[in-house]
């Protein structure tokens, strides 16, 4: 385990010197921190400063995010994806409300009980916002300590996670918010996944696979399962005034977002046939093609353009769907590959 004490030095003050300028980064509001942690999973920091300019104008205060309906907390996330954690962000926020009378709890057991925190969100939130001694470790943590000790451990086990934090728990008894922000940093920065920055690495002196000539075979990420392709068909049907057929997905991924009727490829046909009860000659070709990559699949989608208008009433309709107007589209939130044929059909 590596353990020289000038380390923590070396990486703090190449942090304080180089970090870049993030909105979270200018307070102390552990609600605003923690509002950032969670747009930050799995999204760059350059994509998520406008959402959170704009979520922190809409819902500045805990009380004003909990008393929020989740559609439009989800409008505010349309397009960030992964769309969980934002209702789980605003069941916890809720519950800080009702339970702790508005304020971010300061005690790590405490705060990790709420809806969504796992250990990486309760480090973050807990070091930054209260500097208590947690170690974050995440994707960034994880290449940065495996080439710093040259390191072979599988880092998708839950036994490497347990043990880089407590290897890092040192580092964390004192200005941990500061330490864990400059771990993230210097693996975003400079030891990146593909031809890191060595020349320019604070800690290269610590630096094990530096050393060694191994920083490009770590850290070690057993293979991931291969990703399940599913072929779905969306429909664009209109009825006579040109509105299109929206439903409301009901699936726990995208729980609540709008979509263009989509079935799985080789049940689709019942959609038209049984669902909305209408006889439709076969279909052309498909007027289009996406696909897009969740972290656990791949949806394969083909469009068809239905070609007779179906003027069932809203009544007359399964209860999840509604008629659209193109010109309406701010009312609704979409998953990004709807937006994509959204903005096909508006040219
Ligand atoms: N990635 C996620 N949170 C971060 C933070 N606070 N600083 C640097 N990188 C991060």
């Amino acid at each position: 385990m590596y353990q020289e004490e000038s380390f923590k030095k070396r990486i703090v003050e190449w942090f304080n010197k180089n970090q870049r300028e993030m909105p979270w980064r200018e307070t102390t509001n552990p609600y605003y921190i923690w509002l950032s942690e969670v747009m930050l999973q799995q999204t760059q920091v350059n994509t998520v400063i406008d959402y959170y300019h704009r979520f922190v104008n809409r819902f500045p205060t805990i009380a004003a995010l909990s008393e929020a309906h989740e559609d439009e907390v989800l409008k505010y996330w349309e397009g960030l994806g992964y769309y969980s954690r934002a209702r789980n962000f605003h069941t916890a926020v809720k519950e800080v409300e009702s339970q702790y009378g508005g304020e971010v709890p300061s005690d790590p057991d405490l705060f990790k009980k709420l809806k969504g925190v796992g250990p990486y969100t309760q480090a973050a939130v807990m070091s930054i916002a209260f500097n208590q001694p947690l170690a974050t470790v995440d994707g960034n943590v994880f290449r940065v300590w495996s080439r710093l000790n040259n390191d072979y451990r599988d880092t998708k086990l839950q036994s490497t996670r347990k043990a880089f934090e407590e290897e890092l728990n040192p580092y964390v008894q004192e200005d941990s918010g500061t330490f864990n922000q400059a771990m993230m940093e210097l693996g975003a920065l400079i030891c990146t996944p593909k031809s890191p920055l060595c020349l320019f690495c604070p800690v290269q002196d610590n630096c094990e696979a530096f050393h060694e000539g191994t920083t490009e075979d770590l850290p070690i990420k057993t293979k991931n399962i291969k990703k399940k392709t599913i072929n779905q068909k969306v429909f664009l049907i209109r009825n006579n005034n040109g509105q299109y057929l929206l439903e409301k997905r009901q699936e726990k991924l995208l729980n609540g977002m709008w979509q263009f009727p989509m079935r799985e490829a080789s049940v689709a046909d019942n959609l038209l046939t049984q669902e909305l009860g209408v006889k439709v000659e076969t279909l052309e070709e498909p007027i289009f093609e996406l696909r897009h990559q969740f972290t656990h699949m791949t949806w394969n989608i083909k469009v068809y353009s239905v070609p007779t208008s179906i003027n069932l009433s809203e009544n007359e309709l399964p209860s999840n769907m509604i008629w659209f107007n193109l010109d309406n589209r701010d009312n609704h939130t979409f998953p990004v590959s709807m937006d994509k044929i959204y903005r096909f059909i508006v040219g």
